[in-house]
């Protein structure tokens, strides 16, 4: 069976090469033909010709280029993660206000006013009020963004306002703090509507984001019937067939952080040996079926 991998052009560092390998490597032992195009190549290709899809079953899209993703499902591909998919996870403002909306727990979060160009009184009010509702300090995150690089914590009304001028009053949203948490949160990987592996994570700075690239340390954990809850609700609400869904320990019980559509699959193969990219290749296999 040949199945066609997509990810992106600009990602060509050890980490994603040796994601692609794990994949490779995991296909072949299930007999799948799986061939590898980034998302720019693959552009034009199709510009060149539009039925170089067709001599795949299937396209594992671990990429978000939702557009190409998009037109692949416009040319009849099956396509998984699918674009609408892919858009919920991508746009953190956008996961927040679906999980919401299926009333899964989330932190409580205020996305800053579109504005067409910014001015400081236009946000006045806005930041007074939010400083009120999560006091300081709070988190600011942009909508888009990965490995924590575009989260920030904020100790005043001053360092909030230097990160809306220099966003230009774009893209940002604030959120409630959970110090109990500082550091620390769970990753689940869901595939299908299974719980397949899970790790616990914790930065070993004194930085508040625990993600691996930012230099945490990670161990197996095994997640309460709670987390195995929320995580699933998260997958389905979001449209994903995999994901891994970031949940943080609150004191109040489980709260999601945010869903990858892409989540890294070697963090999670070394930390609990269990080999994510093999299973999500087993379920296209089956899905496809
Ligand atoms: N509201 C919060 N309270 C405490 N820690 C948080 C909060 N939001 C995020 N974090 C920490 O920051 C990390 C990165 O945030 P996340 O939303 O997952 O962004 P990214 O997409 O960059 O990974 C999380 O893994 C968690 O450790
Ligand atoms: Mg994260």
């Amino acid at each position: 069976m040949k199945i066609l991998l997509v990810n992106n052009i600009s990602l060509s560092s050890d980490k994603f090469n040796e994601q692609n390998k794990l994949l490779m490597q995991s296909a072949k032992e299930i007999n799948i033909d799986l061939e590898i195009m980034n998302n720019a190549r693959l552009t034009s290709e199709l510009a060149k010709n539009e039925n170089i899809v067709k001599k795949f079953k299937a396209i594992l899209f671990y990429d978000k280029d939702i557009f190409l993703c998009k037109k692949m499902e416009n040319l009849g591909c099956k396509v998984l993660n699918c674009s609408d998919c892919i858009k919920n996870c991508d746009n953190k403002a956008l996961t927040y206000q679906i999980l919401e909306n299926h009333n899964i727990p989330i932190p409580k979060t205020y996305i800053v006013p579109f504005l067409f160009y910014y001015k400081k009184k236009y946000l006045n009010e806005f930041v007074e009020t939010i400083i009120s509702k999560l006091s300081l300090p709070l988190v600011a995150k942009k909508w888009f963004g990965s490995e924590g690089q575009q989260v920030y914590l904020l100790h005043t009304k001053n360092e909030i306002f230097k990160l809306i001028k220099k966003e230009k009053g774009k893209e940002l949203l604030f959120q409630q703090y959970y110090s109990e948490c500082h550091g620390s949160d769970i990753r689940i990987n869901v595939v299908g509507n299974e719980v397949v592996a899970c790790m616990h994570r914790k930065s070993s700075t004194n930085d508040f984001r625990s993600n691996l690239s930012n230099g945490g340390f990670a161990k197996t954990y095994s997640p309460s019937d709670k987390e195995i809850e929320i995580a699933k609700l998260s997958a389905k609400a979001l449209n994903c067939d995999f994901c891994g869904v970031d949940i943080l320990q609150t004191k109040n019980g489980p709260v999601v952080c945010e869903v990858n559509s892409n989540a890294h699959l070697l963090n999670i193969y070394k930390v609990t040996t269990i080999n994510v990219a093999k299973k999500i290749l087993e379920y296209i296999v089956n899905h496809i079926n």
